[in-house]
C-alpha cells in the first residue's frame, strides 16, 4: 500500500479488490476490529461542510479504538493563516493520520508530500475516492461481481464521477457517462481510467444522451448539479442540467431491477425525483452506511500497525 489514499489510482487493481474484501469483512465482524487502531489519532481537516464524511471518519476511528479531532474551516484557516506544507509538518508530530476535505486537489497532494503520516482525501474538487469505495462495495453487495455490471452516471462530470470511473476501471465494470456538452469529466481522468482499465474489462462510453447511457444499466448514479464551491452557478446549471434529471421515466429505460445510487446530499426535485430516491431500488442509504465500513478498511490499511 502507498502511504496516502488521495485517489483510487493509489490502489492497484489487486489492492482495490482486497480493500473491498476487507471492508466487507469489517462490516461483517466489527467486534474483531474494536482495537485495530487503539491509541491512534486522526486529524480531520474540513474546508467544506459534511454530514456523512465527518460522521463516518469520526465514528470509524472511535469504533476502531482510536480517536479523531475535527478541525473546522475557521480553526486553521488553511491557505490564509497557514499553508498545507506547514500544517503537514506540524500535524505529523502529534497524530497518526490526516483526513482532508478541501477545494484544490493540489492542497491535498502538498499536504501528503509534506507529512510523513498517511493522508486521506475526503473530497477535493477533483475527486472523492472514499465515496467510490463505498459505492462499489454497495454495488457488489446488491449485484455481485463488478466485472459483470454496467454502471451509468448521469449529470455533472465532477469529483464523484471521476472517482467512480477510476474505480470502475479497477473493478472491470462497464460505464456510461451522460453529461451536458461542456460538463464532461476531465479528459485526463478519462484517459487515466482507460489506461488503468485496459486489461480489466472496463469500457467507457461518454455521451450527452441520458437515454442512451442508461440502456442496459445495472445501476444509475447521479450527483448534485452544482457542487460545493459552485453555488453561484446553481441557477444557470439548473437550466442546463434539467434534461439530465433521474426520474422514473429514465429509470424505466435501464435494465429491469436496476439500482439507483447517489452519494448524497441530494437535491430532491433537481437531479433526482422523490419517486426514484425513495423507491425500493434506491440504495442511497446503503451507500451512506458503507462509507463507514469502507473507510474503516482504509484507516486500518494506512494507520494500523504493520506486522
Ligand atoms: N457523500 C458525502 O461525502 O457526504 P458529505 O458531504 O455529507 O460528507
Ligand atoms: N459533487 C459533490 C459531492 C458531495 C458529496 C460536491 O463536491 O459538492
Amino acid at each position: 500500500m502507498q502511504k496516502d489514499f488521495l485517489s483510487i489510482r493509489d490502489l492497484s487493481v489487486y489492492e482495490f479488490g482486497q480493500m473491498l474484501d476487507k471492508a466487507a469483512e469489517v462490516k461483517k465482524h466489527p467486534a474483531k476490529y474494536r482495537r485495530a487502531l487503539k491509541g491512534k489519532i486522526l486529524a480531520m481537516i474540513f474546508q467544506k461542510p459534511s454530514l456523512r464524511t465527518r460522521m463516518t471518519f469520526e465514528t470509524g476511528m472511535l469504533r476502531l479504538g482510536g480517536e479523531a479531532i475535527y478541525l473546522a474551516p475557521s480553526d486553521i484557516s488553511l491557505g490564509s493563516r497557514e499553508g498545507a506544507f506547514d500544517i503537514g509538518k506540524n500535524l505529523e508530530r502529534w497524530v497518526d493520520g490526516i483526513m482532508i476535505r478541501t477545494f484544490g486537489h493540489q492542497i491535498a497532494v502538498d499536504l501528503a508530500a509534506a507529512a510523513r503520516i498517511p493522508v486521506i482525501n475526503a473530497l477535493t474538487d477533483l475527486s472523492h475516492p472514499c465515496q467510490a469505495m463505498a459505492d462499489f462495495l454497495t454495488l457488489r453487495e446488491h449485484k455481485g461481481a463488478l466485472s459483470t455490471l454496467k454502471l451509468t452516471y448521469v449529470g455533472d462530470g465532477n469529483n464523484v464521477c471521476h472517482s467512480l470511473m477510476l474505480a470502475a476501471a479497477r473493478g472491470g465494470t462497464r460505464m456510461a457517462v451522460a453529461t451536458p456538452p461542456g460538463y464532461e469529466p476531465k479528459a485526463e481522468v478519462v484517459a487515466a481510467a482507460r489506461q488503468d482499465g485496459r486489461d480489466t474489462g472496463f469500457e467507457l462510453t461518454l455521451t450527452s444522451s441520458p437515454e442512451e447511457a442508461v440502456a442496459g444499466a445495472d445501476a444509475v448514479y447521479t450527483d448534485v448539479w452544482a457542487s460545493m464551491g459552485q453555488e453561484s452557478e446553481k441557477e444557470a446549471r439548473a437550466r442546463i442540467f434539467a434534461p439530465y434529471q433521474v426520474n422514473a421515466k429514465l429509470m424505466a429505460q435501464a435494465k429491469p431491477g436496476a439500482l439507483f445510487l447517489h452519494c448524497l446530499p441530494a437535491h430532491r426535485g433537481d437531479e433526482v425525483t422523490d419517486e426514484v430516491i425513495d423507491a425500493p431500488y434506491s440504495v442511497v442509504y446503503d451507500e451512506a452506511e458503507n462509507r463507514l465500513h469502507a473507510q474503516k478498511a482504509i484507516l486500518i490499511a494506512l494507520m494500523g500497525d504493520k506486522d
